[in-house]
């Protein structure tokens, strides 16, 4: 029976019940796609290969680094129940380029986005132009390695391995160091100081059992992250995953800065302060969504995630806030992220080191104006409907979801000419006269588009 990515109901992944074809498919997948994979340290290196065939015999030698989706969850089960660490995530993508290179044809994939590589996907998403990319990420990048752990020791040993097999005539064309970000409680945030991480799409019936809710169904069938993975033996059995990576350098202070503006704009003082920046991101620092709460609710409280915006026409949550504008859920079983298929599985991670305190209220001139930010990484079934849909056509239009509401102050990209209006309170009717948007405070340096094949596809390389 072929893998049904469609199914309505969550993968009850261990279950003795499974099918031969989607057994054979988490044996195959590689982890991190169906389920985040710990990455608190992280590695990637970004590769360029002088030479194919040597490029084919360097991937099929990290197949016994790598390990499979399968393999992953019974790790996360074992640990849930005897806090035994799992082994570090190696996972590896391959770009279109890259693919080329390896001598393959690219005719069989379907992701339009994925065969024309993110450089000339720059007008669609209204990014700078190469040149001013970083320039590691203005060469021919043909394939990304990822380590990933707890801890940066297994990882250094892991990305030694990986380099001791890189042939003569392949180079790591740059690489990037993840290292996640957490709050005095211990949470992962990101750089402007905001609980990150929390709403995900769900596959698995664990997963989807652990939350459930009443006001948002977190379930998303497969199809939202798996692809066929056409050049390997059975594409009906072997899937991979699209990956899209963005470096987004955060001005950390312009944020900061724009924040007290806002909040000086609205007349907001004292404990209400935080609303301003609540209104930009959706969520308080500490994650509390603007939806359920006009207060931070108290430390220690579970990060809710049970909300859609159903009966709030703004004046909660603003229409334009990031977490409404990338994800609309307009009920229980979502708006257009379900129907259209929009949702992606978010898995990027912080990058660069600083000596403040990200969470806490600290003058915006003590914070870093570059050289922080997110290495953004999420895996699509489809790039184009998915990850390319949710920049251009949510943020980067001003006129999604309505007229007047502006760029996604957080991610948007082009020129914010449209003027906005917020609520001058938590969940009243008074809203301010329209005023100049909030101004970009994140730039993307790079990034490019992979497909992360199956472990069947790298074995046959
Ligand atoms: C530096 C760049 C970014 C920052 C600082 C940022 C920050 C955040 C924060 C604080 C959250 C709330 C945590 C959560 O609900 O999980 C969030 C959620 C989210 N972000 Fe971003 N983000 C960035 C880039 C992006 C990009 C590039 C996209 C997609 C194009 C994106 C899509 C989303 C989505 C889909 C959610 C979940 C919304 C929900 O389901 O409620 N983010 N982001």
């Amino acid at each position: 029976m072929p893998v049904n990515l469609s199914n309505g109901k969550p993968l009850a992944w261990d279950s003795a019940k499974l099918d031969a074809d989607t057994k054979a498919m988490l044996d195959n997948l590689q982890p991190n796609i169906l389920q985040a994979h710990v990455r608190e340290s992280m590695s990637l290196l970004l590769v360029h290969f002088g030479d194919g065939a040597d490029g084919r015999r360097f991937l099929r030698s990290l197949v016994p680094l790598m390990k499979s989706a399968r393999k992953h969850l019974e790790e996360v089960r074992e640990f849930n129940r005897s806090k035994k660490r799992g082994t570090p995530y190696v996972g590896v993508g391959i770009s279109k380029l890259g693919y080329l290179k390896l001598g393959e044809s690219t005719t069989k994939f379907t992701d339009n986005a994925f065969k024309s590589g993110m450089k000339r996907r720059k007008d669609t998403l209204s990014d700078p132009a190469v040149d001013a990319w970083e320039k590691h990420y203005q060469g021919e990048i043909h394939a990304i390695v990822l380590v990933g752990d707890a801890t940066p020791e297994p990882v250094a040993a892991t990305r030694t391995r990986v380099l001791a097999l890189l042939p003569k005539t392949a180079k790591i064309l740059g690489e990037e160091t993840g290292e996640g970000l957490r709050d005095a409680q211990g949470r992962g945030i990101e750089h402007f100081g905001y609980v990150d991480g929390r709403s995900q799409p769900l596959f698995l019936a664990d997963q989807v059992a652990a939350e459930s809710g009443t006001n948002w169904n977190p379930f998303f069938p497969l199809s939202h992250v798996l692809a066929a993975d056409p050049l390997a033996p059975h594409p009906s059995r072997h899937f991979g995953s699209y990956l899209v990576l963005r470096k987004l350098e955060q001005n950390v202070r312009a944020f900061r800065e724009a924040e007290e503006a806002l909040a000086d704009a609205l007349g907001f003082k004292g404990e209400d302060r935080p609303l301003a920046g609540a209104m930009l991101v959706g969520r308080f620092r500490n994650g509390t969504p603007l939806r359920l709460h006009g207060r931070p609710s108290a430390e220690g409280h579970p990060v809710q995630n049970d909300f859609s915006y159903r009966d709030d026409p703004g004046s909660r949550c603003p229409v334009s806030a990031h977490i409404r504008k990338a994800n609309p859920r307009d009920s229980r079983d979502g708006g257009l992220e379900r129907a259209l298929g929009v949702m992606m599985a978010r898995r990027g991670q912080t990058y660069g080191r600083r000596t403040d305190r990200p969470w806490d209220d600290a003058s915006p001139a003590t914070r870093p104006t570059g050289g922080v930010g997110l290495l953004f990484m999420a895996f699509n079934s489809s790039l184009q409907s998915q990850f390319e849909f949710t920049q251009q056509s949510w943020a980067d239009e001003p006129a999604f979801p309505a007229e007047g509401t502006g760029h996604d102050p957080v991610i948007g990209q082009g020129r914010r000419d449209v003027k906005v209006r917020f609520p001058t309170e938590w969940d009243g009717k008074k809203l301010s006269a329209p005023r100049q948007q909030v101004p970009q405070t994140v730039t993307m340096k790079g990034g490019e588009y992979f497909f992360m094949p199956s472990l069947a596809y790298l074995k046959g390389l």
